[in-house]
């Protein structure tokens, strides 16, 4: 049926592309990468997945005589904060090369409220101001709601909507710098053409619009964090506060600057390096402390920004849609509030004011 000519052309096509798929195979990496993306081959070793330790990670005896007056779950972090590593039980869409900006939101099995508001308003996946927009939440185990476990809704979630990674940890507090690292982890194997990252709690509100115009000045090549970021913060030594940090876990010393966990923005260079340094700092239980640690390290000053607003705000500008528009990122929102202000935010009809 084929003329000779044509089979000789097949079979070399055929050649050719089992050269490309042992090279693939080989080094994790589609060839189809621009130049500037092949720095990433110097920079990101290949991330293994084999996961070993997940089914017989034992505690570490060595902490319990040190830990016996602290309470229980600190008693827990410190003899399990050498497992670190979990396999994935979840895995969203896989990212594409144009991707522009990734938006990664924490968030647990319960809260699906407030995924789906995301998912409406300001975390709309698509082409937004001419670039690409992709969103993925990362989730831990939650065992049960309401007595009800959550597994196969979650499954369901993720077929229907393809952005949601889950590893296989317990969604605590103190677990969040597991998904920390989970997340630098993954974004190293398989997502590093997002050229920047926001990183956010699934209660804020961000101005997406306001986040790509931020970014477009910076290169992705880069080093950049920016965010609302906390100096000279010392640790808690009150065993009754939330963030209570005892002297076996941090010496007597400020930490050093990190960013608000709300929200931040990052380069896809500063992930990266991130990534790499995260598997030598020692697991600590407050996750923002955790990253600020490893920019330290790295010597990545962050940027401090006034538009980012991890605090929450005051009452009175609860809904002027005008404060809204000049801001980045606004903690503490609850799903309506934030269907409200983005109908505002989003109205190009609505004016605001020129401020004097
Ligand atoms: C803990 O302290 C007890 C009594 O002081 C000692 O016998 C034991 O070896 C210690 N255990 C560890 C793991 O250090
Ligand atoms: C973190 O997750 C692991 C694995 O599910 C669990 O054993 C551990 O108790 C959790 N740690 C905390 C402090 O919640
Ligand atoms: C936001 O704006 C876009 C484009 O103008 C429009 O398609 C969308 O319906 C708006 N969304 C809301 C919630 O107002």
């Amino acid at each position: 049926m084929f003329s000779k000519r044509k089979r000789k052309t097949f079979c070399y096509a055929l050649i050719a592309s089992v050269f490309v798929v042992v090279f693939k195979w080989q080094t994790g990496i589609t060839t189809t990468e621009k130049d500037n993306e092949r720095k990433h081959l110097v920079l990101v070793p290949r991330v293994s997945n084999n996961i070993t330790e997940t089914t017989q990670c034992l505690p570490n005896k060595a902490y319990i005589n040190q830990s016996s007056n602290l309470p229980k779950i600190y008693e827990n972090f410190l003899e399990y904060k050498h497992c670190r590593t979990f396999r994935a039980l979840l895995k969203p869409k896989g990212c594409t090369e144009e991707l522009f900006l990734l938006l990664v939101i924490k968030s647990t099995a319960p809260n699906i409220d407030r995924r789906t508001t995301i998912r409406n308003t300001w975390g709309k996946e698509g082409v937004i101001n001419g670039v690409e927009v992709k969103l993925v939440f990362l989730l831990g185990v939650t065992e049960r709601f309401r007595g009800q476990p959550l597994h196969q809704l979650l499954t369901i979630e993720n077929t229907q909507f393809g952005d949601i990674i889950q590893w296989d940890f317990q969604d605590s507090f103190f677990n969040l710098t597991l998904k920390e690292i989970h997340f630098l982890r993954w974004f190293a194997a398989d997502c590093y053409s997002a050229k920047f990252i926001l990183k956010g709690d699934d209660d804020v509100f961000v101005n997406t619009i306001n986040v790509i115009e931020y970014v477009k000045d910076f290169s992705p090549d880069h080093d950049l964090l920016a965010g609302h970021i906390i100096y000279n913060a010392s640790p808690k030594r009150n065993k009754k506060v939330k963030y209570f940090i005892p002297d076996i876990m941090y010496e007597n010393k400020p930490y050093p600057p990190y960013a608000g966990g709300g929200g931040y923005v990052m380069s896809r260079r500063t992930v990266l390096q991130l990534y790499q340094t995260a598997t030598d700092v020692d697991l600590f239980p407050i996750d923002d402390v955790f990253v600020g640690m490893c920019l330290l390290r790295l010597g990545i000053i962050p940027i401090s920004h006034i538009g980012f607003k991890t605090f929450g705000i005051h009452d009175v500008f609860m809904f002027d849609p005008c404060f809204y528009k000049d801001l980045i990122v606004v903690h503490k929102l609850n799903p309506a509030e934030m269907w409200i202000m983005w109908s505002l935010v989003n109205d190009t009809n609505f004016k605001c004011a020129k401020k004097g």
